[in-house]
């Protein structure tokens, strides 16, 4: 939303004022959003340091600019279906780069939205887990994003994509072909619009492609998925099996129950990074993450 904001700014020559506030101190100029309202106010104190430019603007001139918005609905498909999804994702999530890799801005669930707060029969969605942007994957986005030849020219496959940062980071830094893949089309769908909204394109697949040989991959990005005993069980199975077959296994996680001390033993530790304040809100007890890869 602070974005559009500001692209509403520039196009209708408010920003000039900001300009103004930066060129003649002391001034101020400020921005309040109400994004779930779609209402954003400018307001500037311009105080004008010499005589000549106070005779041209005022002391102090103050500025205040209502502006209401439309929110866009991402083309991300022709069928129904797929701009239904769409149309519901962005009614339900904002804009934000409240986390660990803030270059990049993905719609999410956050606390200015009414699902944060809602009584589960009041989520139009079942396990939205693509709405927020798990500390597992956090890791690995922000690894990529900081280590981009790990992935250049890489075939990179985003298990589990979830809101697709890690595809997205992955399709910045130069990978040769990335697959966002998640059994959930919600999860596609909202990977379709945040690569959208980072000015890159994807390619998705919505199979389940754990058990398969993958052939056509050399790097597998798995976050945050070890959140569910049975689960994690399968997984790191599959994972080790592929491992095998020569590619690299990079695993986004917080410390969840599924990575146990024994699976430990077959990872080796790459990075940890401290979770920024609203992830660690998120995701009660966690105020850290680490990327690992499979040994
Ligand atoms: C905890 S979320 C993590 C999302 C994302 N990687 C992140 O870190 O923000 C787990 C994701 O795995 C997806 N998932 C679960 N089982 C899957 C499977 N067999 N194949 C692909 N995705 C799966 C879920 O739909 C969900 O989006």
């Amino acid at each position: 939303m602070s974005q559009r904001f500001h692209n509403f700014a520039r196009e209708t020559g408010v920003v000039s004022l900001r300009a103004l506030a930066a060129e003649w101190p002391p001034c101020d100029a400020s921005t309040f959003l109400y994004p779930r309202a779609n209402v954003g106010f400018f307001v500037s104190v311009c105080v004008a340091p010499s005589a000549d430019k106070r005779e041209l603007l005022g002391n102090p001139l103050v500025v205040c600019c209502l502006c209401v918005f439309v929110e866009e609905i991402p083309d991300i498909g022709d069928t129904t279906m797929l701009k239904d999804l769409a149309s519901l994702i962005v009614k339900h999530t904002v804009p934000s780069r409240r986390h660990l890799t803030p270059e990049l801005v993905l719609r999410l669930v956050t606390p200015e939205c009414p699902l944060w707060r809602a009584k589960e029969d009041e989520i139009p969605f079942k396990d939205p887990f693509w709405a927020f942007y798990w500390p597992g994957g956090q890791a690995t986005a922000r690894y990529i994003l900081d280590n981009g030849e790990l992935v250049k020219g890489r075939r990179v496959l985003d298990i589990g994509c979830g809101c697709g940062a890690g595809t997205i980071a992955a399709v910045k830094m130069g990978a040769s072909r990335v697959v966002a893949n998640d059994i959930d089309p919600y999860a596609i769908a909202a990977t379709s619009i945040n690569a959208i909204l980072n000015d890159v394109a994807v390619e998705t697949n919505s199979n389940d492609l754990i058990g398969t040989k993958c052939e056509e991959f050399d790097t597998i990005l798995i976050g945050d998925m070890f959140y569910d005993e049975e689960f994690a069980n399968v997984l790191f199975g599959w994972l080790q099996g592929v491992r095998g077959e020569g590619k690299t296994i990079l695993i986004g996680d917080p410390g969840r129950h599924g990575l146990t001390e024994k699976r430990r033993q077959h990872i080796e530790l790459i990075a940890k990074y401290n979770l920024p304040p609203e992830s660690c809100i998120e995701n009660h007890g966690f105020t850290e993450t680490s990327l690992w890869k499979l040994k």
